[in-house]
Parts: C-alpha cells; structure tokens; sequence
C-alpha cells in the first residue's frame, strides 16, 4: 500500500523556516510505522522548491512507463483542473 501526499503548503510568513521538511518527515515516518511500501506525489517539475526539493529527500521522478493507472488519473485530473500536464511529474519514494 502507498501513502499518496496530496498536498504540501506552508503558509507564506512562515515558509522557509523548516516546516515543510518537518510535514514531509512526519508523513514519512507515519507511512514508514505502518509498513507502507512508498510515498508518492505529483509535482512541478521546475519549480526548486518542488521536484528538486522531494528528490533531495529521496524521491524519484517516475518515467511514464512507471506511472501507475492510480497516478495517471491524478495527473489527468490535474490537467482537468487547469494545469499544465508538460509541467507536473509523478514522483514516488520506496519505503520497502
Ligand atoms: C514547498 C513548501 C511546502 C516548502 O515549505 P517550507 O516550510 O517553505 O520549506 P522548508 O523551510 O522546510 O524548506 C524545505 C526546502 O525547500 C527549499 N525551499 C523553500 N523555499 C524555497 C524557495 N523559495 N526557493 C528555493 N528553495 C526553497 C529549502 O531550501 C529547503 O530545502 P533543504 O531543506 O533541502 O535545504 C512551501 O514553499 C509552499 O507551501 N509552497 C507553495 C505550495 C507548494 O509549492 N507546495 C508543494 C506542491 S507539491
């Protein structure tokens, strides 16, 4: 089983003070004691403070031919919702 990170937000008067890594943190060891197998997530892949970010955490970006049917319609309801699909990517950390 996954633990998929829907979404990840810090207020802006408080970012860039370590909260977002402690949200991150908190989600990786909630999924790690449940013996979950991965967290995943999808993201911008261009912005530094998104895919760079969850990659220096250990994170990969999946190829398409990784992307689960699961995360394939997050993508897609991305899209629906107006964003633009060249610029998101689906990343996923194994745990197990
Ligand atoms: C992404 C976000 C949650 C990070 O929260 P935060 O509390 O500012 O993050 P932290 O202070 O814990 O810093 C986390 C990392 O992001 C990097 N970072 C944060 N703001 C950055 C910026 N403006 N530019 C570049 N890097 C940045 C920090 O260098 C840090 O990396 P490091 O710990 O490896 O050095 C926050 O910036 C945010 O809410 N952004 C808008 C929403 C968003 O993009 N969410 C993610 C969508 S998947």
């Amino acid at each position: 089983m996954e633990l998929h990170i829907h979404e990840l937000s810090v207020s802006q008067q408080f970012q860039g003070q370590g909260a977002g890594r402690k949200l991150l943190l908190t989600a990786l060891e909630h999924a790690d004691k449940r013996e979950l197998h991965s967290l995943t997530l999808t993201t911008f892949r261009d912005l530094p403070w998104n895919e760079p970010f969850y990659r220096r955490f250990g994170f990969e970006t999946l190829s398409p031919a990784e992307i689960s049917p699961r995360l394939t319609t997050v993508l897609n309801n991305e899209i629906n919702h107006g964003l633009p699909g060249e610029r998101r990517c689906a990343m996923r950390l194994k745990l197990r």
